[in-house]
């Protein structure tokens, strides 16, 4: 844990991180005058905790300054070098990208789309995502991007929601050789939701499609639209797009984000993190679908003029070295992905990353889950070769950009492997107790963030209630991310992992009351309880123990049923990895399942003594159940 490693990128700024500790929102301040405003703002930080709104009196545009300030300068720099599943190609420069943008927000605005209208986009990883998502941006409209592998009855919770008017998809996408129909699922997903006006249909596939009078070709609209369309000049505050995302309770939790301070964020931390020169060529193999594709996919890069590779497919298909092949071809230089990918590359072995020429990359990054010490040797030998810092980004949707990582374009940190190191310039994060006092060094406890930042969510959509419950209400004055962590004596931060009920199941983020409430709403099952036991590729897999109702009889496929029914009902990143019948579960006498003895037991850990640690318990009928799961545990494991 405590090899360190002395590297860095030469630079040596000393006065930023100063500069920051001394007046965080003078230096947040400082930071957004690199961005292009229509009308400068009259007040950096409103702060009415715990709802913060940054340059209050600002006028900007996302659109505006991904694509309009980069095509003033540099029009026919590549914006997004693209590779479809099947090897299929696309280039798109700043100036086309801006034209194609355009084009589509002039055909959004002909189907009636105002400012502060939701539009739902829900496309497989294809240029066009990114068009949909700026377009978005350059009328004010607020995207919610649903990540293409969830479900029909997932959709159908976000459109309604949001209450989109417009929904955005194609005609299918690729996904490991096959074609999954997207336009199916939505049909499905948005049947007499009477508020839904239209349909656009990007013909991706070439598979056939319904179109009824709601749909519209995504060809069609843009075939004579005007590639001129001014930006509209939004409050900064103005709402960029809402993320849905797991929490503890089974509804998923709209996450909305503003315009200025979140670019600001974004603006300054890819600079910061990603140490972003004019000539780099950038691959994240984030999904759009989640926090990651939105903040440093699209935005992040955009905004700098980024070149950026897209990738439409899985990361290890159609061959497991396809990554590598994309990073020789494209002489990709910074590369971002999870320590799930990364597991799944270390598995295959060292042969296939040599066989390819790697010696374009010179900074590479991680995000989304706590990433093994191994695993971060492995990245750093076999893919960097010894010379390229690795930063292990933590950040969360909610934060909207990096909190806590090495910033090699500003500073030399030597790096721990498995350490987010420290928080970025413009945080401050500390470790605490339960009432929110400051732990000593090697101790665990709770990440807490203590002062607002400009790439933090405005709220929950619709719901700020549940947004002080969730967030300020376990430290009044701090934000609480959810996290556990532990501080070094060197003062790193050790990301340990998710303190409350949400699961990170390869990166991706799931409530278990989500998936509890996926499992109870088959017809057979009466009660559901969800844990996580460690996996060695996905970090995290899914284990869930089910009452039957009174006279179910277990047939052979019922396992099967629940499992395609979980699938359907939130997508195939759902599928438990085990399925445990139990006739109890363990319980309190209020009703609430005691999860921490499920997962010990699961992992067969030790569980402590119940009767004093959880005293509302029916302490009995807990060791019962807590019997029963263990036997059924055992008789599994020796089949
Ligand atoms: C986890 C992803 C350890 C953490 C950007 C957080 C991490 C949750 C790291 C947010 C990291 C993210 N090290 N854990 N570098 N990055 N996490 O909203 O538990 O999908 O709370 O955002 O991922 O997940 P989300």
């Amino acid at each position: 844990m405590e090899t360190t490693y002395p590297i860095g990128l030469g630079h040596n700024d000393t006065q930023t991180r100063k500069k920051a500790d001394q007046d965080y929102v003078k230096f947040w301040e400082e930071q957004a005058e690199n961005l292009s405003w229509f009308e400068k703002w009259d007040k950096t930080l409103q702060w009415s905790p715990p709802f913060a709104k940054w340059f209050v009196g600002g006028k900007i545009n996302a659109s505006y300054n991904a694509l309009d300030v980069i095509v003033a300068k540099n029009p026919e720099k590549k914006a997004i070098l693209w590779v479809g599943e099947n090897g299929n190609k696309k280039e798109l420069s700043y100036r086309e990208l801006y034209q194609y943008v355009s084009k589509f927000a002039n055909a959004l605005k002909s189907l009636g789309v105002k400012k502060g209208d939701r539009i739902t986009i829900y496309l497989p990883m294809i240029p066009e995502l990114i068009v949909s998502m700026l377009a978005c941006a350059r009328i004010g409209a607020i995207h919610t991007v649903i990540f293409s592998g969830f479900s029909a009855q997932s959709i159908r919770d976000r459109v309604e929601d949001s209450k989109s008017k417009i929904i955005i998809t194609a005609d299918g996408g690729f996904r490991r050789g096959t074609i999954v129909q997207l336009k199916q699922v939505i049909d499905e997903a948005i049947q007499d939701l009477d508020f839904v006006e239209n349909v656009i249909v990007f013909e991706h596939v070439n598979v056939q499609v319904s179109y009824g009078t709601k749909e519209k070709r995504w060809q069609d609209l843009v075939q004579n639209a005007s590639p001129i369309c001014d930006a509209e000049k939004l409050d900064s505050a103005h709402p960029l797009y809402i993320l849905y995302t797991s929490g503890t309770t089974g509804k998923p939790k709209g996450v909305l984000h503003g315009t200025g301070g979140y670019l600001v964020h974004l603006y300054s931390t890819f600079k910061w993190v990603f140490d972003i020169k004019d000539s780099d060529i950038y691959f994240c193999t984030a999904d759009i679908g989640w926090v990651t594709g939105h903040s440093y996919m699209a935005y992040g890069p955009l905004l700098h003029g980024t070149t950026l590779v897209m990738y439409e497919g899985a990361p290890d298909y159609p061959t497991p070295a396809r990554m590598w092949e994309i990073i020789s071809q494209y002489k990709v230089t910074i590369f971002y992905t999870t320590p799930t990918a990364l597991r799944m590359f270390m598995k295959y072995g060292d042969a296939l990353p040599n066989s390819q020429d790697l010696s374009s990359l010179r900074l590479l990054g991680t995000v989304g889950e706590p990433i093994n010490p191994e695993v971060w040797r492995w990245y750093y030998d076999t893919i960097g070769k010894q010379k390229c810092p690795i930063v292990d980004t933590w950040w969360q949707t909610e934060t909207g950009g990096i909190m806590l990582s090495p910033v090699p374009g500003l500073e030399t940190i030597p790096l721990k492997p498995g350490s987010a190191t420290k928080p970025i310039p413009g945080i401050v994060a500390a470790v605490v107790d339960e009432n929110g006092k400051s732990l000593p060094a090697g101790t665990k406890g709770y990440l807490a963030i203590r002062q607002p930042w400009p790439g933090m969510l405005l709220s929950l959509y619709g719901d700020d209630e549940k947004y002080k419950l969730v967030y300020w209400s376990k430290y009044k004055t701090m934000y609480y991310p959810g996290d556990y962590a532990m501080q070094d004596s060197d003062g790193y931060f050790w990301m340990l992992g998710r303190a409350d009920d949400v699961l990170k199941i390869a990166g991706h983020r799931l409530g278990t009351a989500e998936l509890e409430s996926g499992f109870v709403s088959y017809k057979s099952v009466a009660e559901a309880a969800v844990c996580s036991i460690p996996h060695e590729v996905k970090g995290e897999s899914i284990i869930a123990f089910l009452v039957l109702k009174e006279g179910v009889l277990q047939t052979p496929n019922l396992k099967e049923e629940i499992t395609s029914h979980i699938r359907k009902m939130i997508g195939p990143i759902a599928t438990p990895d085990q399925l445990y019948f139990v006739s109890k579960l363990p319980k309190t006498r209020s009703g609430k399942i005691m999860r921490r003895l499920l997962k010990a037991i699961a992992k067969d850990e030790q569980v402590g003594d119940i009767s004093t640690l959880e005293d509302e318990a029916s302490v009995d009928e807990v060791r019962g159940a807590l019997n029963e799961l263990k036997q059924t545990i055992q008789k599994n494991k020796v089949k």
